[in-house]
This record gives structure tokens, C-alpha cells and sequence, in this order.
């Protein structure tokens, strides 16, 4: 019988010796991502957060313990400006970058931005995942451009399974506007920085974060029956996906969405 794996002993050697930034790392997916490259021999990560330092400082202690030196910047997205300075600040910390991985996102389901109305939800999200993302990911990318490696670097966006397909209600229409918005840009960068650069999406389906640990349970029940594999994901299952498209070793791998949902349960019926 095969022995079971544990997942402290996997080591990638293909990440060993390389930089890391993972925006988004002081919760949930992103801190998933930052801890998962670690592991795999990641040298030096930059930690990028907003406002909670707690969840940041707690994402680089286990990096730490894995051996890699963590390096925490903070800065909003929403402010152009602060996404500028913070593209400065990783080269000059890291010098070269060789996985960039785009994962923040506002939460506009949980705390007080959840109270705000439709409009000013949208006009959010569109500020920082697509405006923000898009002015720091053209920052980073004139930079990688200019690296010399072996293989080339790669950036990866965070996009939605079902931003392609639409989802009804308000969560739908904001989600999949702004996730669509992201996967757009992300192919026509792609076909801009190759073949020096790789591009790719990670579109998550339903992930157990901070929303999905407080569902209702008709989403609860919802999120487990639309997946074939009949259960939430985990920020880990998507953390696994973005070092695959990531891996140096990948590098005919670029301009791709790759989902993370278990399967689309095409039987599910939603009433
Ligand atoms: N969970 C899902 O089911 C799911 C599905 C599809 C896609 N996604 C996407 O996956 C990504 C991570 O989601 P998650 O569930 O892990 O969310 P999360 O736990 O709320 O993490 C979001 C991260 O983004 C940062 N952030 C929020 N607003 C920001 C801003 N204005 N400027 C800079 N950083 C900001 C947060 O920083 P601070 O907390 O430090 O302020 C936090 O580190 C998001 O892009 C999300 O849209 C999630």
C-alpha cells in the first residue's frame, strides 16, 4: 500500500533559491500560497497585506519556519500611488522576482463593507481587484521583462469559475464582472510579455474562507453540490494550483485558466 504523503516532507526543488510576492497574504488564499511555495524551498517571499499585520506577521512566522525569509509591505491597492511604491519596494528588496502571484481582493461580503449598497460595492471591487491589480501588475511587468533567467518568471491573477458562465444575483453580477475583467487582462498580458514572462489565471471555484466558514446552509449546501468532488475547497487546494503554474518547470505552460472547483456538478439543480 502506498504510504501516505506528508505534505511538511514535499520540497520542489524547482522553487529553490527563488524570490516570491503573493499580494493578499495576511488571510486566507493568499496566506495559503505564501506558506505552500515556502515549502516548497521558496528563499525570500514578500508578505503584501492592507491593514491586518497580525494575519500578515502570522502568515510570515510559518514561512519562517519553513525556512524562508519573509519580507512584510503593506499598501492599498486602491491608492495607484501606494501600488507604484510597493512594486519599488519589492525589487529593491528582492532584486529579482521570479513568481508574482496577484491575489488580493476586497471582501465586500463580510465586515463593514458588506453594508454598503450594490453601486458602491462594484465601484470597490472595480478600484482594487481590476484597477489596482492592472496598474500593479503593469509595474511589476515592465521589471520582469527585463530579467535574465534560465526559465522564464511568471505572474499569476486570481480569477472566478463562474465569472465565464454568470451566476445569478448581486454577488454574481459584481464578482463576475470584475473576475471577468481580471482574466481578460491577464490573457492579453500573456500575449504582450512572451515569451519572456508567463501569464496565467487560477480561478477559484467555492473556497472555504472567511464567507464560506459563516454560510448559510443553503449555500453551505450549495457550495458542496456544485462541486463533482462534493465538498468546499480549501485555500490549500488553490495554493497547489498556483505553484503548478508557477513552477519554473512549467514553462511551456502560459496564457491558461486553470480552474480550482472539483469539477463543475453539471446534474446539480439550483432552485
Ligand atoms: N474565497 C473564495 O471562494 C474565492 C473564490 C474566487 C476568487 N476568490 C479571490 O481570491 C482572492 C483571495 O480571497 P480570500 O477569500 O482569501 O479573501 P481574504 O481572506 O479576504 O483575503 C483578501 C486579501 O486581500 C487583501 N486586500 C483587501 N483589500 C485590499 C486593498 N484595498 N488593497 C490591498 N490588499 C487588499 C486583504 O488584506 P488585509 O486584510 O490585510 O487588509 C487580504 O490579505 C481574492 O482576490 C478573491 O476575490 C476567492
Amino acid at each position: 500500500m502506498d504510504e501516505p504523503i506528508n505534505e511538511d516532507q514535499v520540497v520542489d526543488l524547482q522553487f529553490q533559491g527563488t524570490h516570491a510576492v503573493v499580494t493578499g497574504a495576511s488571510s486566507g488564499i493568499g496566506r495559503s500560497i505564501a506558506i505552500d511555495l515556502s515549502r516548497r524551498g521558496v528563499k525570500r517571499i514578500v508578505i503584501h497585506y492592507r491593514h491586518n499585520v497580525a494575519g500578515a506577521q502570522q502568515t510570515a512566522e510559518s514561512c519562517r519556519e519553513l525556512g524562508t525569509e519573509p519580507i512584510l509591505l503593506s499598501a492599498d491597492l486602491a491608492d495607484l500611488e501606494a501600488a507604484e511604491s510597493f512594486a519599488d519596494r519589492c525589487y529593491h528588496d528582492l532584486g529579482a522576482i521570479h513568481s508574482w502571484i496577484n491575489n488580493a481582493g476586497a471582501d465586500v461580503l463580510t465586515g463593514e463593507l458588506s453594508e454598503l449598497d450594490f453601486s458602491a460595492k462594484l465601484q470597490h471591487l472595480m478600484q482594487v481587484d481590476v484597477i489596482g491589480t492592472i496598474y500593479l501588475a503593469r509595474q511589476v511587468a515592465e521589471r520582469m521583462t527585463q530579467q535574465t533567467f534560465a526559465k522564464p518568471p511568471s505572474m499569476t491573477f486570481i480569477g472566478w469559475d463562474q465569472s465565464a458562465s454568470g451566476m445569478e444575483g448581486d454577488a454574481g453580477q459584481m464578482f463576475g464582472s470584475v473576475k471577468a475583467a481580471v482574466t481578460a487582462f491577464a490573457l492579453s498580458l500573456a500575449q504582450t510579455l512572451a515569451p519572456q514572462v508567463r501569464v496565467n489565471v487560477v480561478a477559484p471555484g467555492w473556497i472555504q474562507t472567511s464567507w464560506g466558514q459563516a454560510a448559510s446552509a443553503y449555500w453551505d449546501g450549495r457550495a458542496r453540490n456544485q462541486s463533482l468532488m462534493n465538498r468546499w475547497g480549501t485555500p490549500e487546494d488553490v495554493a497547489r494550483a498556483i505553484a503548478f503554474v508557477s513552477d519554473p518547470e512549467n514553462s511551456f505552460f502560459s496564457g491558461q485558466v486553470v480552474q480550482v472547483n472539483g469539477g463543475w456538478n453539471r446534474n446539480y439543480i439550483h432552485r
